[in-house]
């Protein structure tokens, strides 16, 4: 397949008949695709293996990763989704969300020329999208800014590939060996280095929301480590708590500082954190 360009697989061709599409993301081992159909406007995601490389072991995993976000999608009673497997790996697809994404939303936050301040209704919207998938028993796993997707009506919390908190097929369910080390908690990364793995927990979701709120708001990630530093050694520097301080003026930056605490046990709940931004 390599050289030629990216296709939908048929199965998905025959399920939704696109009248339009567009390539939205094509990276190691996952493509995500908007399409448009008269069934409806979604987000199709084709997973496949990443092969074995002089630098990469080989990560079976990308090719399962759609087919467990639609387990997932299933145990948490969404609507308007499907998935299922291909020649190369899994696909799902779900409704597409309109809106930009934290990140993009805040860009003029991080504009040395024009300091915007950032909104802390944003801030709020997130909090209730990820306080829904907790009230539900769930942890993410890969909280992140690029998966809040801040829609006119309601913000979408999305890429529930690596969520835990119910049932998963054993032929689609694949361990969690962590997430971008940006937004991993300190006993997280710990983990990781020490056994390869972790479990994802609320408490880490809240740390990793408040490193997105941060570097959306700042461009500054929590923890200081060279841009260019080798994975293991950014982990070490986030496990050891290495943190910088928060620049967020007011309670918006008082909240990420505690979101961002070390010990779990001494991040709020997004219970207490909704109550102090509304
Ligand atoms: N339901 C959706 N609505 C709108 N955009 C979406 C949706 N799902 C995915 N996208 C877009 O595609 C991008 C990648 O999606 P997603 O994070 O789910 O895939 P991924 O393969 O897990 O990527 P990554 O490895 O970066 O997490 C998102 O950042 C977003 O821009
Ligand atoms: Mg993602």
């Amino acid at each position: 397949m390599s050289g030629s360009s990216p296709e939908l697989p048929i199965v998905v061709l025959d399920a939704l008949m696109p009248t339009a599409q567009r390539l939205v993301v094509n990276r190691r081992g996952s493509m995500v695709w908007e399409v448009e159909s008269d069934r409806g406007h979604y987000a199709v995601k084709v997973g496949h293996p990443i092969e074995a490389t002089a630098d990469w072991p080989a990560q079976p995993w990308t090719a399962l990763a759609p087919a467990r976000e639609g387990a997932v999608l299933h145990r948490l009673g969404r609507d308007d989704f499907a998935y299922g497997e291909w020649e190369r790996g899994t696909w799902n697809f779900q409704p597409w969300h309109e809106g930009p994404d934290l990140y993009r939303l805040w860009e003029p936050c991080r504009r040395n020329d024009r300091p915007f301040e950032p909104h802390a209704d944003v801030a709020l919207r997130c909090v209730e999208a990820l306080a829904e998938l907790h009230a539900k028993g769930w942890a993410h796993g890969d909280v992140q800014p690029a998966h809040f997707i801040i829609g006119p009506e309601r913000t979408h919390l999305i890429d529930l590939a690596l969520a835990r908190g119910g049932r998963i097929p054993a032929g689609y369910d694949f361990p969690f060996r962590g997430c971008l080390v940006h937004y991993e908690a300190p006993e997280i990364a710990r983990s990781v280095l020490a056994t390869g793995g972790a479990e994802p927990t609320q408490e880490a979701d809240i740390y990793a929301l408040g490193a997105s709120l941060l570097i959306s708001a700042t461009g500054r990630r929590a923890v200081e480590y060279p841009d260019d530093a080798p994975r293991p050694v950014q982990r070490e520097a986030v496990a050891k708590g290495r943190r910088r301080p928060v620049k967020v003026p007011g309670e918006l930056g008082e909240l990420i500082e505690a979101m961002l605490s070390h010990a779990p046990e001494d991040r709020p709940t997004l219970h207490e954190v909704k109550k102090a931004l509304s």
